[in-house]
């Protein structure tokens, strides 16, 4: 069956972000247009990925009356009993930056009798489109790990500069390349699972790369 070409709005205005998603979604399926600038950022006032991704598409497709994407993350961490989660973006407070949530985690670990044991973490993503029908169509991605004792690296963002993936020799997120991270990131699994499921749906053509 061929899908029509499928034009969703981003409910980010980051074009980092855009262009990670427009790289994983756009294989010729989809065409990303970014968060119109008269539409403000939504709160994400959800207890549950699934429901802050699902405040932004819907703000998003109510806006505009088009087809809307979202994600929303949360970086888990065991030994925290899954702090911070779906408070990743402000662990240390309404306004802290990533260095403050950054330095908050290393402290709390620092303080448990075993500093967090092997330090086991996962980052987990939640990627979902929503219709103006209301229809909805959502994934998620999960990369394992562990958190470094101290910051490394420069790219990225977040919590990049402490988690080391699984399997990538000890470097931090903030150790790798963009395309590096994005093979195996949270972010990418998710999209790329999207792009199979709105493939599958026969609503995107082609937009999956491996
Ligand atoms: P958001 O849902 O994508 O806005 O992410 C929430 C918070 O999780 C961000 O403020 C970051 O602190 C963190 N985060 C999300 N994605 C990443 C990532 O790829 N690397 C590191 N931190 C991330």
């Amino acid at each position: 069956m061929t899908a029509a070409r499928l034009v969703l709005v981003a409910a980010t205005a980051n074009p980092d972000k855009l262009a990670e998603i427009r790289e994983i979604l756009g294989g010729g399926g989809v065409e990303l247009l970014p968060r119109p600038v008269d539409v403000p950022e939504v709160e994400e006032t959800g207890d549950t990925l699934v429901e802050n991704a699902r405040l932004k598409a819907v703000a998003i497709s109510d806006a505009t009356g088009r087809p809307a994407v979202a994600d929303d993350t949360g970086l888990e961490v065991e030994a925290l009993g899954g702090a911070p989660g779906v408070y990743s973006a402000r662990y240390a407070g309404e306004s802290a930056t990533y260095a403050d949530n950054v330095h908050k985690m290393l402290a709390a670990l620092e303080a448990l009798p075993d500093r967090g044991g092997a330090r086991r973490a996962q980052f987990r993503s939640v990627a979902m489109v929503r219709f103006p029908d209301g229809r909805e169509v959502w994934r998620e991605g999960v990369v394992e790990g562990s958190i470094a004792d101290d910051a490394r690296g420069s790219s990225g963002f977040g919590y990049d500069p402490v988690f080391v993936p699984d399997g990538a020799g000890g470097r931090t997120f903030a150790q790798m390349s963009p395309g590096e991270k994005h093979a195996v990131s949270h972010r990418g699994r998710a999209f790329r699972a999207l792009a199979e499921s709105l493939e599958e749906a026969g609503l995107a053509a082609g937009a999956a790369p491996a």
